[in-house]
């Protein structure tokens, strides 16, 4: 292509994927499925690096395009990022708004209370529009110059339409409660400390030097401020609207209070339904609106006279701890779990805790039957914070981390650099049941009725000793297990069989390769044509493909180098199971490329049921129809979407055909 009309196609791409960010983003309104956004993004690495000159800083490749850092550079923040006060009841905040009625001396006022994020403060630079560079708060005067890290977060626009020549804008950076959940499961699975809640995981990733591995971490922003606003606006709550119309990420719960009690229900309001939302608020701010009396009101040295936090209570119980239970998942790793006498704690009965490592026993110096303090952890996972030393028996006998594996009694062994004591006996029972269960998982190769109670039949009775063996089961083999019926011998026998036709990246997540989920699996599938050319692969050229990174390039070469695995796709191989990539974008089944829209109630499925099976078989779910809905499955009272589909000429399948349909992998 000649540079012109490279220059064109470029700067059309660039175009597609910016609209296609906010979508997803901002607006979590995706239009496209995640193949399609890759092929759009691939297309355009490729035209940029054909011409080199071509690439402006903004372009969406330029996210994931740092190397890593020997360390961070330090900048001055043109204005300090100061603090907030804390308040943690009405009547503090009455206090709170005395003060400002005092500082304003009679005039009105309003409030604007919003959500405080619990993430990590920083600031980003636009310098004619283009995002310059972008640092953490640091001590409010310097912070670290973050830039190549803030820049692998989609949600940060890299280029703003802004009337200013200079803008800073100031916001939050979090990680959604479902990522955290995500990273702390790799983590444990690799022997590493867990992080203890979505702030620390936050932080811990927009510290990495490498900006390929902050990239993986899936990072988001809710911006809430500027540095020094514009002139042409006077309100905060104005000023939320300009950045969000600018393309920035605005948190949409914000409320204009006329006075002090409305800001104090709408507070109470969040305290009761912080567990709705996707990501850890630790309270409120609740912000002087106008800009001028902002200005009149000053700060003190560390915080705002105009702005003040109102702090949730954090939410712990305290519990006794009856056991400690030594589980054991599918790479080794050996994790202490405490049995609690059961307690209530923020909505539900808490009954089990993680205690996450050796580490963690010994830093909390935990005892049988010590009366304990819990919390959930990002609201999320209970965990043991600390022990109530003074109610402990004095014959109490301390919680120590048994020597040999609880399962298979081989000895345990801690690697350097780990926190997490393993079993390396790759044929331990608790492995082998573990890497099964996750083979045959939905996400995986979805084989119906092969759960963790039949695992453990099959593999207590020596019937198969890895998920390569499944495929030699007969139904004689499976009539004599307990419970298993003729009916449902054979179902298990069909849906195994069913399963050689899956897609190749299904197969190449259900391997359990560590820090390959479903998205790096999808990515690998399309970049190799087959599991020969993916094992022949070594870690650096997986590293360069577009979203993965180092961390699964060397964990893939090390799957492929364990003779033991090479057995297993040996086996998976002469079954039959697909070993190779099936359509050019590797994500194959019958939904491909579709956009599909579910409209009225299903019978046989939930909502999320039928969407998990649209997505696993290559579809991709929109709320709303437009031209660019392929399919809509319509159930009972399906309602407007319907009707509108009807008239753009949108095919329509009801509950019976989207059941043949999913019939097909
Ligand atoms: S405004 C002068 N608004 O809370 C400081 N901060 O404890 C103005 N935070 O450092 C900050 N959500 O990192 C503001 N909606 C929000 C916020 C928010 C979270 C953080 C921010 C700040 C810390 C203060």
């Amino acid at each position: 292509m000649d540079r012109s009309s490279a220059q064109k196609e470029i700067a059309r791409l660039r175009r597609e994927i910016k609209k296609h960010d906010r979508l997803y983003y901002e607006l979590a309104r995706p239009e496209i499925s995640d193949g399609e956004y890759d092929l759009l993004m691939h297309r355009l690495i490729d035209l940029e690096k054909q011409h080199p000159g071509l690439v402006l800083p903004d372009s969406p490749t330029q996210r994931v395009a740092g190397k890593p850092l020997p360390g961070f550079a330090q900048v001055k923040h043109p204005a300090p990022m100061l603090s907030l006060d804390n308040t943690y009841n009405e009547d503090d905040l009455r206090e709170f708004d005395q003060r400002v009625c005092k500082g304003l001396g009679g005039q009105s006022y309003r409030y604007v209370a919003e959500l405080k994020i619990d993430g990590v403060a920083v600031a980003l630079f636009y310098h004619q529009g283009l995002l310059q560079y972008g640092a953490t708060r640091g001590d409010g005067t310097m912070g670290d110059d973050i830039s190549a890290n803030l820049k692998t977060i989609r949600s940060i626009p890299l280029s703003i339409d802004a009337p200013e020549p200079e803008l800073e804008v100031r916001g939050e950076v979090y990680l959604s409660k479902k990522e955290f959940v995500r990273l702390n499961d790799i983590k444990q699975q690799e022997g590493q400390a867990p992080f203890a809640n979505p702030r620390n995981a936050a932080a811990g990733s927009l510290k990495q030097l490498d900006p390929r591995a902050v990239a993986q971490r899936k990072l988001s922003i809710f911006v809430y401020g500027m540095g020094r606003p514009p002139e042409s606006l006077d309100q905060h709550y104005q000023a939320m609207n300009f950045l969000k119309d600018l393309g920035f990420k605005v948190n949409p719960n914000i409320e204009l209070c006329q006075d002090i009690s409305q800001v104090i229900d709408y507070c109470k309001q969040w305290e009761q339904k912080r567990d709705d939302l996707d990501y850890e608020i630790d309270g409120m701010v609740i912000k002087v609106d106008s800009y001028a009396q902002q200005r009149q009101l000053g700060a003190t040295s560390h915080s705002p006279r105009w702005a003040i936090a109102y702090k949730f209570p954090a939410r712990q119980a305290a519990t006794i701890l009856r056991s400690v239970e030594f589980s054991l998942g599918r790479t080794g790793v050996v994790t202490p779990v405490a049995n609690l006498e059961p307690v209530q704690l923020s909505g539900s009965v808490v009954s089990r805790a993680t205690l996450h490592n050796d580490d963690e026993l010994k830093r909390k110096d935990l005892h049988y039957g010590d009366t304990v303090i819990i919390e959930k952890a990002g609201e999320i996972i209970p965990q043991v914070v600390r022990v109530l030393i003074e109610k402990r028996d004095k014959k109490a006998r301390p919680v120590v981390m048994p020597q040999d594996c609880p399962v298979c009694r081989t000895p345990l062994r801690r690697l350097e650099g780990e926190v997490a004591w393993r079993c390396e006996n790759v044929s331990c029972p608790a492995q082998v049941k573990g890497r099964i269960e996750h083979f045959a998982s939905r996400g995986a190769m979805d084989i119906d009725g092969l759960g963790p109670a039949v695992v453990e039949l099959l593999v207590n009775k020596e019937l198969i000793g890895d998920f390569g063996d499944l495929y030699n089961l007969r139904k004689a083999d499976l009539l004599p297990l307990e419970r298993m019926g003729e009916k449902s011998a054979d179902n298990l026998i069909t849906a195994i069989e069913k399963s050689k036709g899956n897609p190749f990246w299904r197969v190449v997540y259900s391997l359990g390769i560590i820090h390959v989920g479903t998205q790096a699996a999808r990515e690998l599938a399309k970049r190799f044509e087959d599991m020969d050319s993916l094992a022949a692969a070594g870690c650096q050229e997986i590293s360069n493909i577009y979203g993965l990174g180092p961390a699964v390039g060397q964990s893939v070469e090390n799957f492929f180098r364990n003779t033991q695995n090479l057995k297993v796709l040996q086996k998976l191989k002469r079954a039959g199971v697909s070993m190779k990539s099936d359509t050019s974008t590797g994500y194959g089944g019958v939904f491909s490329g579709m956009t599909v829209v579910l409209t009225g109630g299903l019978e046989g499925y939930t909502r999320e049921q039928a969407a998990e099976l649209i997505i696993s078989r290559g579809g991709n779910i929109s709320s709303s129809v437009s031209n660019k809905t392929s399919l809509v499955v319509a159930g009972s009272d399906p309602g407007s979407k319907m009707q509108k589909a009807q008239k753009l000429g949108i095919k329509i399948i009801d509950e019976k055909e989207f059941t043949e349909m999913v019939k097909n992998i």
